[in-house]
């Protein structure tokens, strides 16, 4: 496999669990402390060796655009008043060689829909997903785990977390043959996006993928699934027929910040030093 070098970020969701904070702002804008959840996901990309990232973004997401462009008046008020500490957390060192698109997702379709826009960038490539509001904390990252996986493999690489049985229903749920193996490996024979009823597994998808291009041959024929959207699930669960495609239950401390309960355990998680002891 080629070296991985891509990543596509999906952006273009509603954010309806985070109205009215959403009204305005990209979800993916909301802050864990002083720093912006989409900038934790583009920092664990780069480190992870992405020099490429893809946002999908919608008219309402123009911020995420600034908030990675140089913004050079503040760069020159902030020299002037000898804050060179503040001028390297707005203009990052490891971001410098690293190239940011961005393509419009029309209409909120769905997130297969979304990596779909993504076609014509990726080429015959494998590329990263990283969905910014699952945030992970580890050393090597989620996305460095993956990548290492799906070369070692030669495969699609997914990332998986045990979910308890009372919240499964709310993520994609993979099926296993080895899923009985004390391991953290799986091959994949199945997948269904939020099963209502006898979910096969307690595993599910959790923000982080690394798949080869033959993902759009199936994004491009799926229809409407669950809440009318085309899900990129329901890609997987094509493709995986044709192509190896690896669940990987990769190491971390993981915070749905998609959901208020998960983004303020985040911030209680990285606030906690910042706390009088
Ligand atoms: P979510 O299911 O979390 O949806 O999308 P959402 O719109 O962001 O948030 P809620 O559920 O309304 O509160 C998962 C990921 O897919 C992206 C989102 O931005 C998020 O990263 N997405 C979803 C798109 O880019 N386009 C879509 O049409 C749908």
């Amino acid at each position: 496999m080629r070296k991985i070098t891509k990543a596509v970020f999906p952006v273009a969701g509603l954010g309806t669990r985070f109205l009215p904070a959403t009204k305005a702002i990209p979800k993916e804008m909301l802050p864990i402390i002083d720093k912006p959840l989409i900038e934790y996901a583009v920092e664990e990309a780069v480190v992870a060796g992405i020099k490429e990232i893809i946002f999908i973004t919608s008219h309402t997401k123009r911020s995420i655009e600034d908030h990675f462009d140089t913004n050079l008046e503040l760069e020159e008020k902030l020299l002037k008043s000898g804050k060179k500490d503040a001028i390297k957390k707005i203009n990052r060192n490891i971001f410098q060689d690293v190239t940011f698109t961005y393509v419009r997702q029309k209409s909120q379709k769905g997130l297969g829909h979304a990596i779909l826009q993504a076609k014509h960038l990726i080429n015959d490539e494998s590329f990263a997903i990283l969905l910014a509001d699952d945030l992970i904390i580890n050393d090597p990252s989620a996305t460095q785990q993956l990548i290492n996986v799906a070369q070692k493999t030669n495969s699609s690489v997914i990332g998986l977390n045990k979910v308890p049985k009372e919240h499964i229903s709310r993520y994609g749920v993979i099926s296993s043959a080895d899923i009985s193996k004390e391991q953290k490996l799986f091959l994949l024979d199945g997948i269904i996006e939020k099963p209502e009823l006898n979910p096969p597994s307690d595993m599910a998808v959790f923000g982080r993928y690394v798949l080869s291009h033959h993902i759009f041959n199936y994004l491009e024929i799926i229809n409407p699934g669950v809440a009318g959207e085309l899900q990129l699930t329901d890609a997987i669960k094509l493709m995986l027929k044709e192509h190896d495609i690896n669940g990987y239950l990769y190491d971390g401390i993981k915070f749905d910040c998609g959901s208020k309960e998960g983004y303020v355990q985040a911030i209680a998680h990285l606030a906690s030093d910042l706390l009088p002891k």
